[in-house]
């Protein structure tokens, strides 16, 4: 059985926007599986569906076997969620929101204290419960709504960008909990980002979506082999424009970047190195400075769909999820 099975799933939104366009997508148990894909690819929607926050226009999905159609009430009660917007109330202290949460969920009162300790403890809130959230950094209200998503110890837990403009350290310490989460529970767990390195690290599978369609599936190393190809980046002495002739009459597709770097797709970068190197030198061009830089994601992403995830689309995405969490706060 599959945690998560989705067929020929299409949404089509009142307006007449395709969202998703024919998903098939399963999720095996256990495993942390991402979803990756620029700014409305769909991923969100997908989620909605899958928590069954909103109907599908055609298709199917599965949670554990239960259909999320006619067996709504089985598939939430699997599920912890943490949705991209924020959710959680900012005048109150972050024991309180889990506390209504907790209420929420029909936790018994006589368990709710335990449970709602042991949760903010795992993810290292403890000593800040009794301070009002507006308080919070974003990495604090991040910990926290997972922390109420963890109260009833679900078997799935699906995260929408689970770390969306938090700094370095502030993500890894939300991953560093939530693996700890899935390695203690064997727990699934599926979430939606578009940061190439967080699905890099932390999916064990990574499903890629455009445009409302998974282009591609695997561990993030096969779709590195299948689609990625790595770089040989080179610093020279003297004439570019020759070194660049010069690689090209070698067969190879050469691009001078504007601080000076040449560099170019290869196949066997540890073997082809050093031949570049000599052969560049028996042509007179030294090599002052080279490295292999290996393929990523992003060049998967680029491969696949002709266009890589562009960071002023995410700088923009990042200042609205922002922006709209300061007023939030401000409680405007
Ligand atoms: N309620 C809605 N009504 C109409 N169109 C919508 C609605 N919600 C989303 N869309 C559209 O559906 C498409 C997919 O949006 P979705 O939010 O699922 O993408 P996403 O991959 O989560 O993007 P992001 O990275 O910005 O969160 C977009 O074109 C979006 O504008
Ligand atoms: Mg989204």
């Amino acid at each position: 059985m599959f945690a998560i099975e989705v067929r020929d799933l299409v949404k089509v939104y009142s307006g007449g926007v395709v969202a998703l366009n024919g998903v098939n997508l399963v999720v095996d148990e256990g495993v942390s599986h991402a979803i990756l894909g620029p700014n409305g690819a769909g991923k969100t929607t997908l989620i909605r569906i899958i928590t069954t926050q909103i109907k599908p226009t055609k298709g199917s999905v599965k949670v554990f076997g239960f259909d999320i159609m006619s067996q709504g009430g089985r598939v939430r009660g699997l599920i912890g969620y943490v949705p991209q917007e924020m959710s959680l109330w900012t005048e109150l202290t972050g024991y309180e929101n889990a506390l209504i949460y907790a209420k929420i969920y029909g936790i018994e009162s006589s368990k709710r204290a335990e449970v709602i300790e042991d949760v903010l403890e795992f993810m290292g809130l403890k000593e800040v419960e009794k301070r009002l959230v507006k308080t919070y950094s974003g990495g604090m209200i991040r910990r926290l709504e997972i922390a109420i998503a963890l109260m009833c110890r679900p078997k799935l837990l699906i995260l929408d960008e689970p770390t969306i403009g938090l700094d370095p350290r502030a993500r890894m310490l939300v991953w560093e909990r939530l693996l700890a989460y899935k390695k203690e529970f064997g727990s699934t767990i599926f979430f939606a980002t578009h940061y190439m390195d967080e699905a890099d690290k932390y999916a064990d599978k990574v499903s890629l979506i455009d445009r409302g369609r998974i282009v591609a599936e695997g561990t993030s190393s096969e779709l590195k082999k299948i689609y990625g190809v790595d770089k040989i980046v080179l610093r020279v002495v003297g004439d570019m424009e020759k070194a660049r002739k010069v690689l090209q009459e070698f067969g190879f597709d050469v691009s001078i970047s504007n601080n000076g770097e040449v560099s170019m797709a290869v196949k066997d970068p540890a073997i082809m190195l050093p031949k570049v190197i000599e052969g560049l030198y028996s042509m007179g061009i030294a090599v002052l400075e080279a490295r292999v830089v290996e393929a990523s994601l992003d060049d998967v992403f680029i491969k696949l769909t002709g266009k890589g995830i562009s960071e002023e689309e995410e700088r923009e995405l990042i200042r609205d999820i922002l922006s709209t969490r300061r007023m939030i706060r401000r409680g405007g």
